[in-house]
C-alpha cells in the first residue's frame, strides 16, 4: 500500500514534467509569434493606415480616371522619386504635394463631383496637418524639381482636364504617403 502515494507522486511528478516541456515551447512560439507581429514601421498619420480611407482614395481615384480622355492617360503628373533618398524627405516632398493639392486641386472638387469627395477633403487635411506637426516643412519643398515639374505639366493643361487628370492620380500620392511618412522602429526595441 507504501507504493501507491509513491506512484501517484511520480506520476504527478511526471505529468508536471511533460505540461512544461509541451508547454514551454508553445510559450516560446507563442512570445515569437508576438514579437513579430508587432508593427515594425507606424505611419505618421492615422488616415494613412485607415482601410476606409484607403478604399476612398482608390474609388476617387478610379472615377477621375475614367472622365479623362485616352491622351491624357498616356503620361504621369506624379515624379517617380528615387527611393534611396532619407525617407523623411521623400514623406515631406509629398507633404508639399498633398498641400498643393489641397489648396489648388481639391479645393475645385466637391461632392457633385464624387460623392465621397468631402470625406476625403477631411482625411487629407488631417494628413497633411500630422505631417507638418511631425516636422515637414512643407514650404521647404516649394522649389524641389519633383514639386516644380509637377505643376508645371498641370499648368499645361486646361482647368477641368487638369483636376481630373491630378484626381486620378490621388491614389499614388496616397500611396508614397504610406510608404514614406513612417516611424521606422527597430523589432528588437519597443
Ligand atoms: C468603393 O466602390 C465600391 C464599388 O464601386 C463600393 O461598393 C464601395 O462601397 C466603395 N467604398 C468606399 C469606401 O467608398
Ligand atoms: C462613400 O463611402 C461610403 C463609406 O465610407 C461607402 O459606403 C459608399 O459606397 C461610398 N460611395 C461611393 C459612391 O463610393
Ligand atoms: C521652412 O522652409 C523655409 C524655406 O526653406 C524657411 O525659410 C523656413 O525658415 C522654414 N521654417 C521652419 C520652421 O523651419
Ligand atoms: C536597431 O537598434 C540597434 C541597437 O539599439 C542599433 O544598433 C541599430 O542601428 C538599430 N537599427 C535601426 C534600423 O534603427
Amino acid at each position: 500500500m507504501k507504493m501507491i502515494p509513491a506512484a501517484v507522486s511520480l506520476l504527478r511528478r511526471a505529468a508536471t514534467a511533460a505540461a512544461v516541456l509541451v508547454l514551454f515551447p508553445l510559450l516560446l512560439i507563442g512570445w515569437a509569434e508576438q514579437a513579430a507581429s508587432l508593427p515594425v514601421d507606424r505611419s505618421l498619420s492615422e488616415p494613412l493606415r485607415n482601410p476606409e480611407t484607403h478604399q476612398i482614395v482608390q474609388n476617387i481615384s478610379k472615377h477621375a480616371q475614367g472622365l479623362q480622355t485616352e491622351e491624357d492617360s498616356s503620361f504621369r503628373l506624379m515624379p517617380r522619386v528615387n527611393t534611396d533618398q532619407d525617407h523623411m524627405k521623400i514623406c515631406c516632398l509629398h507633404a508639399n504635394i498633398l498641400d498643393f493639392y489641397l489648396n489648388n486641386i481639391l479645393k475645385h472638387r466637391g461632392d457633385q463631383v464624387h460623392p465621397n469627395m468631402t470625406r476625403l477633403k477631411v482625411d487629407m487635411n488631417r494628413v497633411s496637418e500630422d505631417l507638418q506637426d511631425q516636422g515637414c516643412n512643407v514650404t521647404h519643398y516649394q522649389d524641389h524639381h519633383h514639386a516644380v515639374q509637377f505643376r508645371r505639366k498641370l499648368n499645361k493643361m486646361a482647368p477641368e482636364q487638369g483636376f481630373n487628370k491630378a484626381v486620378g492620380e490621388i491614389d499614388i500620392l496616397f500611396m508614397y504617403l504610406q510608404d514614406f511618412c513612417v516611424l521606422r522602429r527597430n523589432a528588437t526595441e519597443n
